[in-house]
């Protein structure tokens, strides 16, 4: 399914880059030790590799805003690297067995120790290839993603019994990674034109000073050290808010399919696995609000751990509009992400086609919703 792409060309585009994104990342995982080497064709290799939308959203902004082709290609297979590197990961913590249809690299491996440790050497790869950017804002950038995932798998192992919480561990682990890349993109594109002639980017001393966003957002919708650093420019920022809603919404619709999807469609265990995790999503939160059951907040706060609980909880979210509350506002934060999409602005570099960029985006965001 095309999820980044509406007109033929800007799909042959995308999959042309793609393509050369994914040589580019095999090269930059290559290693003489033979389990990392294994590990690494095994985790890329086409059939493992998904619909690899995070790369595909930076190769997008990356064009819009006008970043080199060798900036944004390799943006976009560090921001594949680490996700997969957060995946392997993910996949120990929650003793997984099958990811995208395939066994998990601990189960091939039959070792969680090697699986942590390939995991490992995908981020150190990924920090060399963030250097080779030249760009120290960037690296921060991605580096800050890093330790929000870290948080985000931290929130999620305590209780989690309200929306605000909810909210902020949705944004540390699914939708830091899709902001700050986005974001990076824009600031790749930005600081190009600072390059010096040796090439050495100095994207400190070019930065703009005239915008700045005193930026405190509310609770409820997330917090995080990314507030204490201003952005930049307007495009920065309005990279910065696509990605984020974007994934917000895809978060709160994976959530729902937990709910109302069968494991043979989406590829690993489903149907209240969250719940059985101990995990409290948005229709729970949402079920549980509207009934105020005080079995039910119980149940949460023990994270399901009592017999009948994750019965409990499934008959709540059936019988509530958990469902169709999470939704909307999966909905609410697609509609977002269309509005900042439509404040970047394009950096024309003579190719009329760079808008279908734009639209590629704004339909991304709306095609999340159809899953
Ligand atoms: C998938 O969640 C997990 C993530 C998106 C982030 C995982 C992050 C860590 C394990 C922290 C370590 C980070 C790095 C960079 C190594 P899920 O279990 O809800 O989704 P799933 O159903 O796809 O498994
Ligand atoms: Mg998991
Ligand atoms: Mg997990």
């Amino acid at each position: 399914r095309r999820l980044i792409s509406f007109s033929t060309s800007q799909h042959a585009r995308t999959e042309h880059e793609i393509g050369l994104v994914n040589d580019l990342l095999m090269q930059s995982v290559a290693s003489n030790h033979p389990v990392m080497h294994r590990a690494a064709n095994y985790l890329f290799s086409p059939a493992a590799r998904g619909k690899q939308f995070r790369p595909r959203l930076v190769l997008t902004i990356g064009r819009l805003a006008g970043a080199s082709a060798v900036d944004r290609q390799t943006l976009a297979a560090i921001t594949e690297i680490i996700h997969s590197a957060s995946l392997i990961h993910d996949d120990v913590i929650d003793e997984a067995d099958t990811r995208r249809s395939m066994a998990c690299l601990h189960k091939v491996e039959d070792c969680t120790r090697l699986a942590v440790l390939a995991g490992d050497f995908l981020l150190a790869r990924a920090s060399r290839m963030l250097a080779s950017l030249r760009t120290p804002r960037v690296v921060s950038m991605l580096s800050e993603t890093l330790e929000h995932l870290t948080l985000g798998e931290c929130i999620q192992m305590g209780v989690i019994d309200n929306m605000p919480t909810y909210l902020e561990k949705t944004f540390y682990k699914t939708a830091s990674l899709l902001a700050n890349a986005s974001r990076a993109a824009v600031v790749l594109a930005e600081s190009k034109a600072c390059k010096t002639a040796s090439g050495a980017s100095m994207d400190e001393n070019c930065a703009s000073p005239s915008f700045k966003l005193p930026f405190a957002l509310s609770k409820d919708e997330h917090s995080g050290s990314v507030l204490a650093e201003s952005f930049e420019s307007e495009n920065e920022e309005a990279a910065y808010m696509y990605g984020k809603h974007v994934g917000i919404s895809f978060q709160l619709i994976d959530d729902v399919l937990d709910y109302t999807q069968s494991s043979a469609i989406v590829g690993k265990p489903s149907e209240g696995a969250d719940l059985r995790q101990g995990l409290a999503t948005a229709p729970v939160l949402f079920a549980a609000q509207e009934h105020k059951n005080r079995d039910l907040w119980d149940a949460i706060r023990r994270r399901f751990g009592a017999i009948g609980d994750v019965e409990l909880a499934l008959n709540s979210v059936k019988n509530s509009k958990g469902v169709e509350q999470s939704r909307d506002l999966a909905a609410w934060h697609a509609e977002e992400a269309l509005k900042a999409a439509r404040r970047i602005t394009a950096v024309s570099s003579g190719d009329s086609s760079v808008e279908d960029e734009r639209t590629a985006l704004e339909y991304a965001a709306m095609q999340l919703l159809k899953r």
